[in-house]
């Protein structure tokens, strides 16, 4: 299986060490999902592994690193809301549907040792997957991050930096290891398997519902659901087993919104934004590095991109609570911004929601 570079077109073999092509572009998969039929469904398999025959996965090494992430329940939350409930994940946060994959590749071309940035949820994925699969393991956090995720990527064994400064400036000190060091990136914006499982969301949701709701609300950081979940509904489209795309409502925080910002000026990449500090961490990206891309995916499909009111992120946690649902803050914003879209647009039932981030993770 080869990579291609998404700035110059160059091919490089998927058994590369290097997080980038050498033009500096980033790489996406060459590789086209076989037509989707239900009957190819493994349904042995309790995990979204279950989708494997349209997933691009080296092998069977996602045996070795399962621990039974994806299969989480939709449920009502009121009559014109469901709940993907994505945190009921092993380590209790949507990232693992990626990092499982990812981790799965990395076991197949022999990675030993690795580094990642992440507001958290990542991190903690990866090093939890690395735990599994006896992979060392080295995690940059932006300070801020909740002192339950630190706790818990280091409880799996693998070194927790704090950097000083913004979620954008951790991820250059990181970068910057990977360049003088030769570090394997794990990291889930730029390697193209991690999207290979976010596209599960949306092949689960097709498989539990026998359709696809009309709404989907998907957060909007560096976008890793939100490509696998653009990707898996082409190719659903494609294979002629739904014949509408659904309306994307994609959602920033208001206190750093570079696409929002770039949808409203008709850029073709993320505007320049100063990020603020927000009760949002997971979405606090102020320079998308696929943000081209994800542009593209929104004019392609004509999504809605909201930004999520940061005054009404506590209010939110609390009406999902008090109907026995406790999300992380960047999860309450979800709901904000299905909210502020009602607002803009009137009432939008039949709209599915991620519950991607547990509470606990986020109490400090
Ligand atoms: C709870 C939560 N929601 C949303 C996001 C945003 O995901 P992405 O950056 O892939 O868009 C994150 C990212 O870490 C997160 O932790
Ligand atoms: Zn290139």
């Amino acid at each position: 299986m080869e990579y291609v570079c998404t700035k110059c077109g160059a091919r490089v073999d998927v058994a590369t060490m290097q997080p980038a092509c050498s033009c500096g572009g980033l790489f996406e998969l060459d590789f086209e999902p076989p037509v989707w039929k239900d009957s190819r469904i493994h349904r042995e398999t309790w995990s979204q592994f279950r989708y494997r025959d349209f997933m691009a996965l080296d092998g069977n090494t996602w045996e070795r690193v399962s621990m039974g992430e994806g299969l989480t329940p939709i449920i009502p939350f009121d009559e014109n809301v469901l709940f993907k409930m994505d945190y009921m994940m092993p380590t209790l946060s949507f990232k693992d549907r990626g990092a499982a994959t990812l981790v799965a590749h990395m076991v197949a071309i022999g990675v030993k040792k690795c580094v990642q940035d992440s507001s958290g949820n990542a991190g903690n994925s990866v090093a939890a997957y690395c735990a599994k699969a006896g992979i060392e393991c080295e995690i940059f956090v932006p300070e801020g991050t909740s002192p339950k995720k630190i706790d818990m990527i280091r409880a799996h064994g693998a070194k927790c930096h704090v950097v000083e400064g913004s979620r954008d400036h951790c991820a250059d000190v990181c970068r910057s290891k990977v360049r003088e060091e030769g570090a394997y990136y794990a990291n889930h914006v730029y390697n193209p398997f991690f999207y290979e499982g976010m596209k599960c969301y949306i092949y689960e949701t097709f498989e539990q519902l026998h359709r696809i709701p009309s709404n989907i609300v998907i957060p909007l950081g560096n976008g890793t659901l939100f490509i696998g979940a653009v990707k898996a509904l082409e190719h659903l489209e494609k294979s002629g087993v739904i014949c509408h795309f659904p309306n994307i409502i994609a959602y920033q925080s208001e206190l750093c919104d570079p696409i929002y910002q770039a949808v409203k000026e008709g850029l073709e990449v993320p505007a320049k934004v100063k990020a603020q500090p927000t009760l949002a961490e997971g979405i606090a990206i102020g320079e998308p590095m696929r943000g081209a891309e994800i542009l593209d995916m929104i004019r392609r499909h004509n999504i809605k991109v909201v930004t999520s009111p940061e005054d009404r992120i506590m209010e939110a946690r609390l009406a999902i609570a008090r109907r026995g649902i406790y999300c992380e803050h960047t999860t309450a914003a979800n709901y904000a911004a299905y909210l502020k879209y009602c607002e803009l647009y009137g009432p939008t039932p039949d709209t599915l929601i991620t519950m991607c981030g547990a509470g606990l993770k986020s109490d400090h």
